[in-house]
């Protein structure tokens, strides 16, 4: 089988780390790099914590820093669930290599436009850096084979009532993204919520017995209280689902729909409205994930720790 070939595109955090595991040693997937974006915190912070990660499992992939600050938005950081480092928990060896020195959004540009056509976008931080491509250089919409990405809600979210943190962050980065033509896929927090690491999951990888399963298990274990969804003792791995989606859409229940950004100053800002309905007889632009099937999700997880050292 071919391999699909994709850019990862992350705001280093906690399940941002898990996902670029995930990406960088599934067997079906060509990593092509990863290009980083502030968001879960600053960009000085989001940079360094992705590179701690390459190094530390010795990913051969390159990595480019992105966007500093949201296109309008004032910035806003979730340190609250990240920590200070923004990824705070395992503790790395200093940090011996550097990003290189291409900006993500002249790499994507670049990358997009050399290409057949066959690069899939897996955004899954804020979308600065995608849109900004998309405004720097419109022809790579044709060239972008399609977007998986980890973000919005189609009940509530958890920046605002309305909002996820992703688009929240930067809504007027997702308007261009979703409004943009290219085939999206998003899996949103009202199913990142369920694929929750307890101490069962941790425990689970942990004996795996090598670096990846030790760092999922240091990772996570930080995001058992500082994560909790619903009072439970258990953290999110949202972002590995877009990643896993990509490779096993079969373990998840689907739904095409439209899906518009909010931009509306008020209380609604940065939702991601879903029209799963249909009331508005709109183009349905997005594949919406509902459901995952939780038990073959984490033995896939586990599946590809376990090719790490
Ligand atoms: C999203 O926000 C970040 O905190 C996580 O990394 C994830 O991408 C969840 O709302
Ligand atoms: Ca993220």
């Amino acid at each position: 089988m071919k391999k699909i070939k994709m850019i990862l595109d992350c705001d280093t955090g906690h399940d941002d780390a898990i996902a670029l595991m995930v990406a960088s040693k599934h067997p079906d997937i060509e990593l092509l790099g990863v290009t980083v974006v502030a968001g879960n915190s600053t960009l000085d912070k989001t940079l360094p914590n992705t590179l701690h990660v390459v190094q530390h499992l010795g990913l051969d992939v390159p990595v480019y820093g992105g966007m500093a600050k949201p296109i309008v938005k004032a910035q806003e950081v979730a340190d609250d669930v990240h920590g200070k480092s923004g990824l705070d928990g395992p503790v790395f060896d200093e940090l011996k290599i550097k990003a290189q020195d291409e900006h993500a959004v002249n790499y994507l540009i670049r990358t997009l436009m050399e290409s057949d056509g066959d690069i899939t976008l897996v955004p899954v931080g804020p979308l600065t850096n995608i849109a900004m491509a998309m405004l720097m250089e419109p022809e790579i919409v044709k060239k972008i084979r399609r977007i998986v990405l980890m973000g919005g809600a189609v009940g509530i979210g958890n920046s605002t009532p309305s909002a996820e943190f992703n688009i929240y962050v930067d809504p007027e980065a997702a308007h261009i993204v979703f409004s943009s033509g290219v085939e999206i896929a998003m899996m949103p927090l009202d199913l990142t919520n369920t694929a929750l690491a307890d101490e069962k999951v941790i425990e689970r990888m942990a004996n795996i017995g090598n670096k990846a399963g030790q760092l999922f298990a240091d990772i996570m274990s930080f995001t058992l209280h500082s994560q909790a969804v619903n009072g439970l003792s258990a953290g999110p791995v949202h972002d590995v689902t877009a990643v896993t989606y990509l490779v096993a859409p079969e373990l998840y229940e689907t739904k095409k729909m439209h899906v518009d950004i909010d931009l509306s100053k008020g209380p609604s800002y940065g939702r991601t409205v879903c029209d799963i309905n249909d009331r508005f007889h709109l183009d349905k632009n997005v594949t919406v994930g509902l459901k995952i099937d939780l038990e073959r999700f984490w033995d896939l997880v586990e599946d590809v720790l376990r090719r790490h050292i």
